[in-house]
């Protein structure tokens, strides 16, 4: 079987560079989405240039309008602020390939003055939430909800990191398991299923607010590590 195709919506922003570098360094095909496709492929050449200049090889990112690149992901990404996720999701209805894997990196917080709040949506977590609005036929798994893009994107860096995975469709939470292992020094571990989701999005919260107070950087305190 080829190997799969990672599709990142709001890709352009850090969380979603960061996934779309460290993708790519495994080797895997990866396309950049955004609402403009001009903006997605200048980033994606952005990213390339970066990838380049790392000196490691790689596979070329594609950058191309959410849409587009939704049609032609196996997993497919959610990298957007939690506030646009909704009608981001509404309006790619239909443009998932069969077989996608939806997977939601969204944490619905809000940074007021030195603190973060986890605003919990009514559904129950981000995930729920989206899971509402996703056609049913596509699994929906989460996945890199703490972890944080500036470690992503410091590609210089290898991961020595953990990322919780949930997802209530066995087979699409097993695949996602493997795609993101297949990331150096990232453990994917397995959360459960969908009602993992609002802990880890809490956790999300509780480790930005840590990782202020103790000034924590790249230590596994500060990625969610739990010892190998
Ligand atoms: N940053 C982190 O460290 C981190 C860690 C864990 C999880 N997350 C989660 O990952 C997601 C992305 O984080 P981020 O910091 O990368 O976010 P961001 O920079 O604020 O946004 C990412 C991308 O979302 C798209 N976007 C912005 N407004 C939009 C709108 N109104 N409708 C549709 N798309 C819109 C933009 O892409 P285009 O303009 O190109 O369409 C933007 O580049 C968030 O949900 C966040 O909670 C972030």
């Amino acid at each position: 079987m080829s190997d799969p195709t990672v599709g990142i919506i709001g890709g352009t922003g850090p969380q979603g560079r960061g996934l779309a570098m460290r993708f790519a360094m495994t080797g895997l095909p990866v396309i950049v989405g955004s609402r403009q496709d001009g903006k997605a492929r200048d980033i994606a050449e952005g990213l390339n240039g970066a990838l380049e200049k790392h000196g490691r090889p790689f596979h070329a990112i594609e950058g191309l309008e959410n849409r587009a690149m939704a049609g032609k992901a196996d997993y497919v990404f959610l990298t957007v602020p939690f506030e646009n996720a909704e009608r981001t999701v509404e309006g790619l209805s239909g443009a998932f390939r069969q077989g996608a894997v939806f997977v939601d990196v969204t944490v619905p917080l809000r940074f007021g003055k030195g603190d973060v709040q986890l605003e919990v949506p009514p559904e129950g977590s981000a995930s729920r939430q989206l899971r509402k609005i996703l056609h049913p036929s596509i699994p929906l798994c989460g996945a890199g909800k703490t972890l944080p893009a500036h470690v992503l994107e410091e590609i210089s860096i290898p991961l020595d990191c953990d990322t919780f995975v949930f997802g209530d469709d066995k087979a699409a939470k097993g695949g996602l398991m493997e795609l993101m292992a297949r990331i150096p020094g990232l453990r994917p571990l397995d959360v459960g299923g969908l009602s993992a989701a609002l802990t880890v999005e809490g956790m999300t919260a509780l480790l930005i607010r840590l990782n202020r107070r103790y000034k924590s950087r790249l230590g596994r305190f500060g990625v969610v590590g739990l010892g190998a």
